[in-house]
């Protein structure tokens, strides 16, 4: 047996991660041998079925919804690794059954308890896990994943985190932010540590500013009962959002320990300004989108209120009061229900001195690099050159790296690493305690500032341009959100 082999134990075995993320990442690193020998699957759900018919609707979801390909041999191979167990969260019954099936299932007595539930159970599966000694075999290893949102606020997030810490250990813990499984998100470190044309640039001197654009063509789908607790302030800046900031912003780690890289991003989140009544105006707009484009407005989504405040848009900036980054702005623009998907990081270059024969070029553009994180993975670094011919003209030119065309074979989802990495104990890639405790403060201090009271929501149109306030908000600095091409709606 290996030793990373395990038991893989999903609370939450109905819900819309476990099929559209877990089960078919767990199928792709079967199909791909990399699953350990002698892993098994048990899905844990609060509704009555048979094993047998969850493996058929996970079957048909990856088929009709997904559009993957699922070859039958491989996947009857796959799926007869899987148990479906049918329990509530809260009913130590439940648990005890849990434990004989355990017995039944599997030769590894190693387990990853993946939280996939609504945060209300997080606390609650633990405790039970750790009453029912199924947290502390010396013999083997447990682990659990927790996924997001891991509290509402500092305070919550605190309280949840002190109830799991009591029963389990830290090293124990997996919270999971699936951007930092992204290719592109692994790359950052690459990219500014391993060029030497870019980590002398990296700083103040250089630096003009920073922006991250993170949009989506959705809109909240079925999840409207979660987005009205979370917004986007809570669903992706929270996390994503300063995760790859943190990446961007952060100093070079002693080493790629789990914990070198943690401790160098705890450290960026600990400069970030925090928001103040004072500085708001100028520094955040919020939006909601409306009807448009033949798509319903925020409002008229299922589970929403029809008077509902939550916002689905934000564009912020943000400063790290640090020796490297200080007086560059961070600018951070996302939404959901925008014109394209789209994720990216741009780093943009000051200018050079309009002097000697740039004079009569005053308007070359700045050397920029965007990293892209999706979709068209990949780099691109902007240069200024001659145009061929006679007459002395600079232009922009753009030298490119598609990161997937080099690759023979998709690059791996986020989840499909991130699963592995749990199974191999490697913690960089999940969130420390404090990297969540700065982030919650810096959320806090933004939802403080803000005043609510001026909010007039809908104001951006589903599939359409961003609030105007958002474009206001970095032109009134003489800059502008980044367009890859001239017709991009920003
Ligand atoms: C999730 C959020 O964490 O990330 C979703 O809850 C969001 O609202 C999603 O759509 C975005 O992830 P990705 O990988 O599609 O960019």
């Amino acid at each position: 047996m290996k030793e990373n082999s395990c038991i893989f134990t999903i609370f939450g075995a109905t819900g819309d991660l476990t099929k559209r993320k877990l089960i078919p990442a767990l199928y792709i690193l079967y199909k791909q041998k990399r699953l350990p020998e002698g892993c098994s699957v048990v899905a844990i759900g609060r509704r009555k079925k048979t094993s047998a018919e969850y493996i058929e609707e996970m079957k048909n979801f990856m088929v009709d919804e997904l559009q993957r390909i699922v070859d039958q041999n491989i996947w009857a191979e796959f799926s007869s690794l899987i148990t479906y167990h049918e329990m509530s969260f809260t009913d130590d019954e439940g648990y005890v059954t849990l434990k004989g099936l355990f017995e039944k299932v599997g030769k590894s007595s190693n387990r990853i308890y993946y939280l996939a539930v609504a945060p209300e159970f997080f606390e609650v599966i633990v405790d039970k896990l750790h009453g029912h000694s199924m947290i502390e075999n010396k013999d083997s290893w447990q682990r659990v994943i927790i996924e997001k949102p891991f509290g509402s606020n500092l305070k919550t997030a605190r309280k949840l985190n002190e109830s799991i810490t009591n029963v389990i250990h830290e090293d124990k813990i997996f919270r999971i932010d699936h951007y930092l499984g992204k290719e592109m998100l692994q790359n950052i470190l690459s990219i500014r540590f391993g060029n030497s044309i870019f980590e002398p640039l990296w700083n103040h001197s250089y630096i003009d500013h920073v922006q991250i654009i993170s949009t989506e063509k959705l809109g909240v789908a079925s999840r409207g009962a979660y987005y009205e607790n979370t917004g986007i302030i809570r669903d992706m800046l929270q996390n994503h959002i300063l995760q790859m900031l943190t990446l961007i912003a952060m100093e070079p780690p002693v080493n790629l320990e789990a914990e070198s890289i943690r401790d160098e991003k705890v450290k960026v989140l600990r400069a970030l300004r925090q928001f103040e009544k004072s500085n708001i105006e100028e520094t955040f707009v919020p939006g909601q989108y409306g009807p448009g484009n033949g798509m319903p407005g925020y409002r008229q989504e299922d589970n929403v209120d029809p008077q509902s405040n939550t916002d689905t848009f934000i564009a912020v900036k943000t400063f790290i009061d640090n020796f490297r980054w200080g007086g560059v702005p961070f600018y951070i623009f996302a939404g959901k229900r925008m014109a394209e998907k789209t994720t990216k990081i741009i780093i943009r270059f000051k200018k050079l001195p309009g002097i000697n024969f740039y004079e009569g070029y005053e308007n070359t553009e700045a050397n920029v690099l965007v990293i892209r994180v999706q979709p068209d993975e990949g780099l691109f670094f902007r240069i200024n050159a001659k145009n061929p011919g006679n007459d002395f003209a600079i232009n922009s030119v753009d030298l490119d790296y598609c990161q997937d065309c080099g690759y023979k074979g998709n690059s791996p989802e986020a989840y499909e690493r991130l699963i592995l990495e749990a199974m191999n104990d490697n913690k960089s890639l999940f969130t420390r305690w404090d990297e969540l405790e700065y982030s919650w403060k810096f959320i806090d201090s933004l939802c403080k500032a803000r005043t609510a009271e001026s909010l007039i929501y809908p104001n951006y149109e589903a599939g359409g341009k961003p609030p105007a306030e958002a474009v206001r908000l970095i032109e009134k600095d003489g800059r502008k959100w980044w367009r890859e091409k001239a017709d991009e709606v920003l």
